[in-house]
């Protein structure tokens, strides 16, 4: 049993007390904690492959905030990794695949790697995460949309261009089909494993689908999203497993997203809440979606932030159910903690 579910109650539309919150990617470098255990690790990806380390920095946040989920600790290129590109991250340069993938031969090359196996460190994580958290709050499980992690796997590192996948994707788009076939299953299965193994919810980080044009968005990433969310296990001991679908960068779009079946929509900051409310509010939860750059200024200043989007997602003022509030994206490494703190207390105060 979950002492708090009221996450999960926001993300189905049941009745609330107040307006629950979490932030993306809230374990990470703006805890002086994080970079203390990362330190210790080594590096990133050996973080990650340990799972007391993992799940005690999963935890860490939640000791410092009022917050009403956890989420894995982990990275949306384990599936990649997994797949044999040589994942390895270098300071300040991000993520490095030794291995691109970049023609049809490397393509038709890949396999699907089994979760409960290349990525039992994962659900390994999961497990230890979820037995820790002893019913306190949801654990949110999370993976990479195929496109997402198919800019990656093609460029090879993080990027502004996109040069190589979206030169691929106009020159060969039966080889970006191909890759992205690839992952979708590979995502389905990663995604599955994790609901077995303890996720109450699970996240799918859309981080680059917001770069392609409307109609390439609907085919080489809202597709695979929608394919995935079919394949989904969506109950687990007699409970509903909510599916959260963030693309940033999305809001010209949210007719479209919302055909893809997910519970949530994810919704980043250049969209104003109150909007997105009305022209997606009847089908699906919206979570979102505070610009996370807000976190660098005054207390007062977010606290004001926080109670607009509030309001703008309410009736009138009256709070209602279906809203999970959240950053725009992730948090940035240089905020200060207390500016966090603020945001989530004035979450539940504002909203209660
Ligand atoms: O939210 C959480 O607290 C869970 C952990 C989490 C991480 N990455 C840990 C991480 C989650 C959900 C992610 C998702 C992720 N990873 C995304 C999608 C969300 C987004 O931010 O757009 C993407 C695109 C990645 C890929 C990735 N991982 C990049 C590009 C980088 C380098 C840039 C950066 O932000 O550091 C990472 C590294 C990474 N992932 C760190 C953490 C805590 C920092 C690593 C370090 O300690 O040096």
């Amino acid at each position: 049993m979950l002492k708090n579910d009221i996450f999960l109650r926001a993300l189905l539309k049941q009745p609330v007390e107040y307006t629950p919150v979490w932030i993306m990617r809230q374990a990470g470098r703006y805890l002086p904690e994080y970079r203390a255990i990362r330190q210790k690790a080594g590096s990133f990806m050996s973080l990650c492959k340990n799972k007391t380390l993992a799940c005690e920095v999963a935890l860490q946040p939640l000791q410092r905030f009022n917050l009403d989920a956890a989420i894995l600790f982990s990275d949306i290129l384990t599936i990649p990794d997994a797949m044999g590109l040589g994942l390895h991250f270098e300071t300040g340069e991000g993520p490095i695949f030794r291995y691109p993938v970049r023609d049809i031969k490397a393509v038709r090359s890949l396999e699907i790697p089994d979760s409960e196996d290349a990525l039992s460190y994962v659900t390994d994580a999961v497990s230890l995460i979820k037995k820790t958290l002893n019913g306190s709050v949801p654990l949110i499980g999370f993976s990479g949309s195929p496109w997402t992690l198919a800019t990656y796997m093609v460029e090879g590192k993080s990027t502004k261009e996109f040069k190589l996948i979206k030169g691929l994707m106009y020159n060969e788009p039966e080889t970006v089909h191909l890759l992205l076939e690839k992952l979708a299953a590979a995502v389905t299965d990663y995604l599955n494993a994790q609901i077995r193994h303890g996720a109450d919810v699970v996240q799918i980080f859309d981080t680059w689908g917001g770069i392609l044009t409307p109609e390439a968005y609907r085919e080489f990433s809202l597709q695979y999203m929608e394919r995935i969310i079919k394949g989904l296990i969506r109950q687990r001991e007699g409970r509903e497993i909510p599916v959260i679908l963030f693309t940033k960068n999305s809001g010209l779009w949210l007719e479209a997203i919302v055909k893809a079946g997910a519970t949530t929509v994810g919704l980043d900051w250049t969209i104003n809440m109150a909007d997105a409310r009305r022209r997606i509010g009847d089908k699906v939860s919206l979570q979102g979606n505070m610009d996370p750059c807000l976190l660098y200024a005054s207390p007062t200043r977010i606290r004001q932030e926080v109670k607009k989007i509030l309001h703008d997602f309410s009736d009138g003022g009256k709070i209602k159910t279906g809203h999970v509030f959240n950053l725009g994206h992730g948090v940035h490494p240089g905020v200060n903690p207390d500016n966090v703190c603020a945001m989530v207390d004035a979450v539940h105060e504002f909203s209660q």
